[in-house]
C-alpha cells in the first residue's frame, strides 16, 4: 500500500490503516460450517505484517467464535492492531432475532468479549444496528460510560440513518460509520455518505464486493444451495440485469490490467479521504491483490463509466441491506 496509507477515525483521532480485515467470514455466521482456523489466524496475522492494522468483528459472529479467533491471533502484538467490535445482534441457530441495547445488556456484553479477545480495552465499540426500544441518547451513553471505565477507547455506529448518527455525535464524539457501500449500493451518498464527512466522523465500507456480486465470478442461475438466493438481488431477471452491469466493470478491469474485486475496492477507497475499505479476507492469498487495489488511480473518463454504469438504483433487488 504506498498510497493512502493511513485514515483518520473521527476529528482528531487514531490513525489506521486505508483498508481494513473484515474477519467475519472466518466464523459461521448463518449457522454454515466454521471455516480452517489455522488459516484464518494466518491471515489475520500476515495482514499485520503487511500494515493492516484495522480488525473487524463482532461479539454475534460465530456465537463469539470470531473474537476468540481474533484474540489468539493478536496474543503478544496487541499494540499492532486496531479492534473494531459490533455488539447488540442477537442471534439462535443462525437467526437474527433482533437487537437488545438496553444499558444493562451493554455492560454485559463488553466484559465477555474482552475476556473472548484477551484484551483490556476494546478501540472501537459499536452497536451493529440501533434498538427502536431504547434511546439513542441511553445506548450511546451507556458506551460513553465504558470509555470512563477505560473499557473501550472510541465509540463507532453501524447502519444507522443520518438523523440518528447526528443524535449519536451529540451524546459523544462518534469515531466511524460502518456501513454497506459500494459500487451496487449507492443510496447512502445522498445522505448519510455526507452528513457523516460533515461531522468529521470516518466511514467504514463494508461489503464492497456486494455479496460477490462485483467479483465478476457470479454466474446465473445460482447454485440452489446458495445463500444469496435468498435476496431478490440475484434472482431471475434481477440478476440478469445485475451481470450485464458487471460485465462493464469486468470489461475496465481487464483494459486496466486489474481484477473486477480490485476495481470494486479502488472505486470505493476513492470515494474520500474519509473512507475505508473493510474487506473480507478468510485466506492469505487475498491479501496481495486486495492491498494492491489500494494504489489504483482512475482517469475521469473510467470513472463516469463506473459511475454512470452503476448510478443509484442500476442495480435491481435488494440484499439483507435494506435501507
Ligand atoms: N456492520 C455490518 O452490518 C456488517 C455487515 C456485514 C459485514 N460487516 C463487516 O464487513 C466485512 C466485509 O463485509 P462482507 O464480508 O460482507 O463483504 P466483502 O468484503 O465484499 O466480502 C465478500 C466475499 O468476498 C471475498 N473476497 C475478498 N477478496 C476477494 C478477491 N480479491 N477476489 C474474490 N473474492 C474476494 C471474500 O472471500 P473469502 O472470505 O473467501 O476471503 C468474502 O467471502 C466483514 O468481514 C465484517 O467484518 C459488517
Amino acid at each position: 500500500m504506498k498510497n493512502n496509507t493511513k485514515i483518520q477515525l473521527g476529528l482528531n483521532g487514531p490513525l489506521v490503516s486505508k483498508l481494513g480485515l473484515g474477519c467475519m467470514r472466518m466464523s459461521s455466521i448463518w449457522g454454515g460450517p466454521t471455516p480452517d482456523e489455522a488459516e484464518s489466524i494466518a491471515t489475520i496475522r500476515e495482514a499485520l505484517d503487511r500494515g493492516i492494522n484495522f480488525l473487524n468483528t463482532g461479539d454475534f459472529y460465530g456465537a463469539g467464535h470470531n473474537e476468540m479467533l481474533v484474540g489468539k491471533s493478536i496474543k503478544g502484538r496487541r499494540d499492532d492492531a486496531f479492534i473494531s467490535v459490533k455488539f447488540g445482534a442477537i442471534f439462535h441457530n443462525g437467526q437474527w432475532l433482533g437487537m437488545d441495547l438496553r444499558p444493562i445488556a451493554i455492560k454485559n456484553f463488553i466484559n465477555f468479549s474482552l475476556t473472548r479477545l484477551g484484551i483490556e480495552t476494546i478501540d472501537l465499540y459499536q452497536p451493529s444496528r440501533m434498538d427502536n426500544s431504547v434511546p439513542v441518547e441511553d445506548i450511546i451513553g451507556t458506551v460513553a460510560d465504558l470509555v470512563k471505565e477505560g473499557k473501550v477507547r472510541h465509540i463507532g455506529v453501524s447502519e444507522i440513518t443520518a438523523e440518528q448518527l447526528r443524535k449519536a455525535n451529540s451524546i459523544h464524539p462518534i469515531s466511524a460509520l460502518e456501513i454497506g457501500y459500494s459500487l451496487a449500493e449507492r443510496q447512502i451518498e445522498n445522505e448519510l455518505l455526507p452528513t457523516a464527512k460533515e461531522l468529521g466522523i470516518a466511514t467504514v465500507a463494508f461489503a464492497n464486493t456486494a455479496e460477490g456480486l462485483l467479483t465478476g465470478d457470479m454466474k446465473a442461475p445460482l447454485p440452489e444451495n446458495d445463500y444469496r438466493n435468498h435476496f431478490s438481488r440475484f434472482k431471475g431477471e434481477n440478476l440478469i440485469n445485475n451481470l450485464e452491469k458487471v460485465e462493464v466493470l469486468k470489461q475496465l478491469a481487464s483494459n486496466k490490467g486489474y481484477t473486477p474485486t480490485q476495481i470494486a475496492i479502488a472505486w470505493v477507497k476513492e470515494q474520500g479521504e474519509h473512507i475505508m475499505p473493510l474487506v473480507s479476507m478468510s485466506r492469505r492469498s487475498r491479501l496481495p491483490e486486495n492491498i494492491a487495489a489500494m494504489d489504483i488511480e482512475f482517469t475521469q473518463e473510467e470513472m463516469t463509466t463506473l459511475n454512470t454504469t452503476f448510478a443509484i438504483g442500476a442495480i435491481l433487488g435488494g440484499t439483507y441491506l435494506q435501507r
